[in-house]
C-alpha cells in the first residue's frame, strides 16, 4: 500500500463513518417526527365502529300531545291581552267585574256598603286581601272570575275597594 492509497482509505473511511452518522441522526429524526404524528383513525374502520354502536332503534314515546299543550298554553297566555287594556283603573274594573257580588251581596258576599262585613277582613293586612283576591278565598273566585286581569289590576281595585269602605 503506498502512500496514495493510505490517504485514499483514510479519507474513504472518514466518509464512510460520516454516513453512518448521518444515518443514525435521519433515523432519529425520523423517530421524532413520527411521534408528533396524530394517529388517525382507518376510515372504513370507523364506519364499521359507528354503525356497530348506533342504537337499535330511536326511543319515540308516541303522540302524546304535549308540545301542542304547552304551545296552546303559551299562544294564550303570550296572545291574550290583560283585561281593560290593562288600564289602572280600579273603578272601572270593580264597575266591571267585583260589583256583581260586592254591590248585590251575592253568594252571601262582603258588600261594599256594610263597612261591619270589612272589619275582620281589613284587619288582615292589604297584602292578604290583595292574595285572596288573586288566588280566590271560599266563594270569592281568583281575580272575581276574570284571569285576564293582571294582578297588579286587582291590587288596585281591592285598595279601591278598602277606599270606598272606611
Ligand atoms: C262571584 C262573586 C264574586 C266576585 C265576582 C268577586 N268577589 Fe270578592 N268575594 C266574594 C265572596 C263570596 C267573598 C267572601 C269570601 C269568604 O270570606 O269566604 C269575597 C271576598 C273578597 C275579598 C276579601 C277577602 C278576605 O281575605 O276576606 C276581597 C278583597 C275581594 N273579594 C275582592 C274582590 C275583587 C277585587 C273582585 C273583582 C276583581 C271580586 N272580589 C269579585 C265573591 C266575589
Amino acid at each position: 500500500m503506498n502512500h496514495e492509497d493510505g490517504v485514499f482509505m483514510k479519507r474513504f473511511s472518514l466518509l464512510i463513518i460520516g454516513l453512518m452518522i448521518f444515518t443514525v441522526v435521519i433515523i432519529f429524526y425520523a423517530l421524532h417526527l413520527h411521534d408528533q404524528l396524530v394517529p388517525s383513525e382507518n376510515p372504513i374502520r370507523e364506519e364499521v365502529k359507528l354503525a356497530r354502536i348506533q342504537p337499535a332503534a330511536g326511543v319515540y314515546a308516541g303522540e302524546s300531545g304535549r308540545t301542542q299543550v304547552a304551545e296552546a298554553a303559551a299562544a294564550a297566555s303570550a296572545g291574550q291581552p290583560a283585561a281593560y287594556g290593562g288600564r289602572l283603573n280600579a273603578e272601572e274594573i270593580y264597575n266591571g267585574v267585583c260589583q256583581a257580588c260586592h254591590t248585590t251581596g251575592a253568594a252571601s258576599s262582603p258588600m261594599i256598603s256594610d263597612p261591619s262585613a270589612w272589619t275582620d277582613r281589613v284587619s288582615q293586612g292589604m297584602d292578604t286581601l290583595v292574595a285572596h283576591a288573586i288566588n280566590g278565598y271560599n266563594l270569592m273566585p281568583a281575580k272575581g272570575g276574570m284571569p285576564s286581569l293582571t294582578d297588579e289590576q286587582v291590587r288596585i281595585t281591592v285598595e279601591w275597594m278598602v277606599e270606598q269602605i272606611q
